[in-house]
C-alpha cells in the first residue's frame, strides 16, 4: 500500500496534512467532489483548475454503464473524466444503504476498482442505518470486518482503506476503528453517517465519529463518507476527520439551492447573491434565476463556496482559531449547536490533541467556558506554588497580610503575574465578565485550593461577585467589603 498520510499543524483534534497516494499529494482537510459521469454539470478539469486535488467517483455507476464501463478499462479513469489529481472510488455500499442491495460482490467490486485505475479503493462494507438495533449493527460490521480482510488477503498491492461501520453505538465504533487500525490501514473512511447529517442528528454524528477516532490511531487519515454541507466541515475537522466528499454541490444546484458556509437558501428567495464568486459577481439574483444553465452556474457557485470553507478551515487551524470558527459555524442551526455542545462535553479527550499554546483565544459566549484551553487551565493551574496566605485579586490589587498575589482572568482564574503574558492568560481577549465566565474562572480557583490544602485563600472581589464566589469558592474568604 503507498497510501501515506502527515501531520504539518493541529487545533483541538483537527489538523493540516498531506495525503499521499503513489505518487500524488493532497492538502487536507480536503473536499473530494462527487462526480457523476452522467451529470457533468462541472467538468473534473474544471475542478482541478479550482484547486481540487482529488475527487471521488462511484465505481458501481461505471461497472452498470456499458458506455462507462469498456471506456473506463479501456482508458483508465483518468483518462474518461480528464483529471491528473487522485481519484478515490466508492464500492457501491452507498447504493447498498439506500436500495438495500447491490448487483456486485466485494471481489467484483474491488478488481473491477483497480482495472479503471483508481487511486484510493473501496471495499463493499455495508452501512448499517441508524434505526438498526444493536443485533444487526453488530452481525453487519462482523461482514464488513470480514470483507476488509478479504480485501486485503486477495489485492495486497491495492491502495485500500478500511471504513468504520457500527450503526449509532459507541463501543462499536470504537471497536470497529481498533480493528480497521490493527490491520494497518492509514486511511480510514467513517460510514453510515449520511442519514445521521440530513435529519440534523449531530450531537449522534459526534458521538459515533469520537468513537471511531478513539478506536483509530491518530497517525491515521479520516475520511467522513458523504458529508455534508459546509456548514459541519469545521465540526467534523475539529472532532479529527481530514477528507470529505461532497454531493451537496450538486444535489442542492438541482433543486435550486444556494450554499452558503452557514446554510442554504432557495434561489427563488434571493434578491442578491452575497458571494465573491465568479458567477455572484458577473450577475444579478434575477439573471442567474433566470439562466438557461442555472443548474449548472448554482453548481460552480456552491463548488466555489465548499472549497472556500475548506481552505478558511485549513488557515484557521494555523492560526489556532478552529474552536472560533467551529463556534460561529455551529450557531447557524440549532441542531448544529447540539453537535458542538457534545464535542465541548468530550473537551477532556480533544485536550490531549489541543496545542499548548495558540495564537489567540477569543470569548464568544458561555461554550467557550468549556474550551479544551479553559480546561487544561483548570487542569495545570495546581501547579502554581503559593505560599501560606494566598490572595485571589480580581482587580489585580494587593491587601496587606498576604505572601501570594494572584490575579484573575475568567474564564481561566488564578495566574501570577509572571504568567500574564503567556498563553491563553495573555492571548485571550474577553468581554465585560458575566456569571458564566466567572463560574468558570472559580472553578480555576478551586483546582488550586485542592491542590494546596494547606493554605488559607481569600478572594479579593467587587460586591457584585461576592454571592457568587461565595457560592463557588466555599473554603475561601471574600474580601469584598474592602474593595
Ligand atoms: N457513502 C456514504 N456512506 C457510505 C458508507 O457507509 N460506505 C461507503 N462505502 N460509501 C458511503
Ligand atoms: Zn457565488
Amino acid at each position: 500500500m503507498t497510501i501515506t498520510f502527515e501531520v504539518i499543524h493541529k487545533d483541538i483534534a483537527g489538523r493540516v496534512g498531506k495525503l499521499r497516494v503513489n505518487d500524488k499529494t493532497v492538502r487536507t482537510p480536503a473536499l473530494l467532489p462527487v462526480v457523476n459521469p452522467h451529470l457533468p454539470l462541472v467538468t473534473p478539469r474544471e475542478m482541478q483548475e479550482m484547486g481540487v486535488e482529488a475527487l471521488i467517483t462511484n465505481a458501481y455507476i461505471f461497472r452498470r454503464s456499458e458506455a462507462y464501463r469498456d471506456r473506463a478499462i479501456a482508458e483508465g479513469l483518468h483518462g474518461v473524466l480528464d483529471f491528473d489529481g487522485v481519484i478515490m472510488t466508492d464500492s457501491g455500499s452507498f447504493q447498498l444503504s439506500v436500495y438495500g442491495e447491490v448487483e456486485v460482490s466485494n471481489q467484483d467490486t474491488l478488481e473491477f476498482q483497480q482495472a479503471i485505475g483508481s487511486d484510493i479503493v473501496v471495499p463493499l462494507d455495508i452501512p448499517t442505518p441508524p434505526d438498526a438495533g444493536r443485533e444487526r449493527a453488530e452481525r453487519e460490521l462482523a461482514v464488513t470486518m470480514e470483507r476488509i480482510r478479504e480485501a486485503q488477503a486477495l489485492f495486497p498491492d491495492a491502495n485500500l482503506v478500511g471504513p468504520v461501520q457500527g450503526g449509532i453505538f459507541p463501543d462499536l465504533r470504537e471497536e470497529a476503528g481498533r480493528a480497521v487500525q490493527d490491520l494497518g490501514f492509514a486511511f480510514a473512511p467513517i460510514g453510515a453517517v449520511v442519514p445521521l447529517m440530513e435529519n440534523y442528528r449531530y450531537r449522534e454524528l459526534v458521538e459515533v465519529v469520537l468513537a471511531a477516532k478513539r478506536g483509530l490511531s491518530p497517525a491515521t487519515a479520516v475520511h467522513l463518507f458523504g458529508a455534508g454541507h459546509p456548514s459541519m466541515f469545521a465540526l467534523a475537522v475539529a472532532m479529527g476527520c481530514d477528507l470529505f466528499d461532497s454531493a451537496a454541490y450538486a444535489l442542492f444546484a438541482r433543486e435550486g439551492r444556494y450554499i452558503t458556509p452557514h446554510g442554504s437558501l432557495k434561489i427563488d428567495e434571493l434578491a442578491e447573491l452575497p458571494c465573491p464568486c465568479r458567477v455572484c459577481r458577473s450577475m444579478t439574483a434575477d439573471e442567474l434565476r433566470k439562466a438557461d444553465d442555472r443548474e449548472r452556474l448554482l453548481a460552480l457557485h456552491n463548488l466555489h463556496v465548499t472549497l472556500a470553507e475548506i481552505a478558511r478551515i485549513r488557515q484557521a487551524i494555523q492560526d489556532g482559531t478552529l474552536w472560533e470558527l467551529v463556534d460561529e459555524r455551529c450557531r447557524s442551526h440549532p441542531r448544529l449547536l447540539d453537535g458542538y455542545r457534545e464535542l465541548l462535553a468530550h473537551a477532556a479527550e480533544l485536550e490531549r490533541d489541543d496545542p499548548v499554546s495558540k495564537r489567540r483565544f477569543f470569548y464568544r459566549g458561555s461554550e467557550t467556558c468549556r474550551r479544551t484551553e479553559v480546561l487544561r487551565f483548570h487542569e495545570v493551574v495546581g501547579r502554581i506554588p503559593v505560599g501560606e496566605r494566598v490572595l485571589v485579586s480580581f482587580d489585580g490589587k494587593a491587601v496587606p497580610g498576604f505572601d501570594t498575589l494572584l490575579n484573575f482572568k475568567p474564564p481561566f482564574g488564578p495566574y501570577p503575574v509572571e504568567l500574564a503574558e503567556t498563553f491563553p492568560v495573555g492571548q485571550s481577549e474577553v468581554p465585560g465578565w458575566d456569571d458564566e465566565m466567572v463560574r468558570s474562572g472559580c472553578a480555576g480557583i478551586r483546582s488550586l485550593m485542592e491542590a494546596h490544602p494547606e493554605s488559607r485563600f481569600a478572594i479579593r472581589c467587587d460586591p457584585v461577585w461576592a454571592r457568587l464566589v461565595l457560592e463557588e469558592v466555599p473554603g475561601a474568604e471574600v474580601l469584598h467589603e474592602q474593595v
